[in-house]
């Protein structure tokens, strides 16, 4: 079987190629990647000499460059991680959202309609559904949630899963999606949340958190989604979407204070900053559908997944540290020098 892996010099992708050819001896794995700025071919290392594997920089939104590796490959299943995936950028910059975003996944299905490939799955988010007000701990998202996108690159990934959708219903493309909540974990890059706090906390910064701090976030640890999306693509039925998240939902600003005690840094290095525009309050998912259907549970609690996070962060400063060349400076600088520091009372 071959599986063609778009995105995957990437955080989730990376390591769903690494699950892939740990599990199954007899796979193939073909990784389309444009090496953007969030992508790390060094991150690939580990597998660029299995015979099973093969890496092709291109995009997904170059249909001829796509076609080419459908006719090299004719994979059996593609799994579409590839994506412009933080929010803060999209907020800055909403083009190349919709460009890879919505665009991408059409010329990906546009190939696999014309391959004949037995399945395209698309890797959401639960960000399509917009957000839950934070006192109301009873709500969850289930699959049947509306739509209601809050930022750019929600807005991309939700047009994304109704393109698939339509897809599904014109074309027949055998098609499925899952909605996936924070992931975390070993390869991710340091621009989001969990990892930018451990390194700046490694290096003495401050740890710049949005308004009060007290949004909150429904952290899985990113195997536990590998394995959640290996159980859609052997099992999960055509034209269904999956929801999975662990139930694991923490503040914001308790993730900074946790990361700060593990590593021993003191709380005073927590800068409150303006907020992010249109800032999301609360995801929590039901994944009972997952549960019920797939009998997916996640594996990894939190308190052993962030400890194992940090610990990897620690022990892999080349990894990150290569990463933070002048392109990573400046973009931090750009993001966070507009970005008043304020008295915590200011954001509440
Ligand atoms: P990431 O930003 O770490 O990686 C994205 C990868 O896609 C990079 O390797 C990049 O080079 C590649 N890429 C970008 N544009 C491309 C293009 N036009 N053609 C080919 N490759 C391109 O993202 P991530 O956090 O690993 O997220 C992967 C997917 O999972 C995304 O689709 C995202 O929406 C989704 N998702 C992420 C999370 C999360 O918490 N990180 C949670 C749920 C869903
Ligand atoms: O829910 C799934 C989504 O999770 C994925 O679809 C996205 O690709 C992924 O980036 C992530 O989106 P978030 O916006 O939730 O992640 P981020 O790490 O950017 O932020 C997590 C929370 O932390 C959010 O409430 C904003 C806050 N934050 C983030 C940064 C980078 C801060 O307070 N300070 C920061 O410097």
């Amino acid at each position: 079987m071959t599986i063609l892996v778009t995105g995957g010099a990437g955080f989730i992708g990376s390591n769903f190629i690494f699950y892939l050819l740990d599990q199954y001896r007899d796979c193939r794995v073909v990784c389309v990647d444009s090496l953007t700025y969030a992508g790390n071919l060094s991150t690939l290392d580990p597998v660029m000499r299995d015979p099973r594997f093969r890496f092709v920089r291109a995009s997904i939104t170059d249909s001829a460059a796509i076609e080419w590796v459908f006719e090299e490959e004719t994979p059996d299943i593609v799994v579409n991680f590839a994506a412009e995936s933080h929010v803060d950028r999209s907020i800055e910059n909403p083009s190349v959202f919709l460009e890879t975003n919505i665009l991408g996944t059409q010329v990906l299905m546009d190939a696999c309609r014309k391959f004949g490939t037995g399945r395209f799955h698309q890797v959401s988010t639960d960000e399509v559904y917009g957000d839950l007000p934070l006192d109301r701990t009873d709500l969850f998202f289930t699959e049947q949630t509306p739509l209601c996108a809050s930022s750019p690159y929600s807005a991309s990934k939700a047009a994304a899963d109704l393109l698939i959708l339509a897809y599904y219903r014109t074309f027949g493309l055998p098609v499925t999606i899952s909605r996936c909540s924070n992931n975390y974990g070993p390869f991710q890059f340091p621009e989001k949340l969990i990892p930018l706090m451990i390194i700046n906390a490694l290096e003495d910064k401050p740890l710049p958190v949005y308004g009060a701090g007290e949004n909150v976030r429904d952290w899985l640890y990113v195997e536990d989604h590998c394995r959640a999306i290996d159980r859609i693509i052997r099992d999960g039925k055509v034209g269904e979407t999956y929801n999975v998240g662990g139930h694991n939902e923490m503040k914001n600003l308790d993730i900074v204070k946790l990361i700060c005690k593990a590593l021993g840094k003191p709380e005073s290095l927590i800068t409150f900053v303006e907020d992010r525009k249109g800032h999301d309050l609360r995801y929590a998912i039901d994944p009972a559908k997952m549960q019920k259907e797939l009998g997916w549970f996640p594996q990894t609690q939190f308190a052993d997944g962030i400890q194992q996070t940090i610990q990897w962060y620690f022990e892999r400063r080349e990894w990150w540290e290569s990463i933070r060349n002048g392109e990573y400076q400046n973009d931090y600088q750009r993001m966070y020098q507009n970005r008043q520091e304020m008295n915590q009372t200011d954001g509440v």
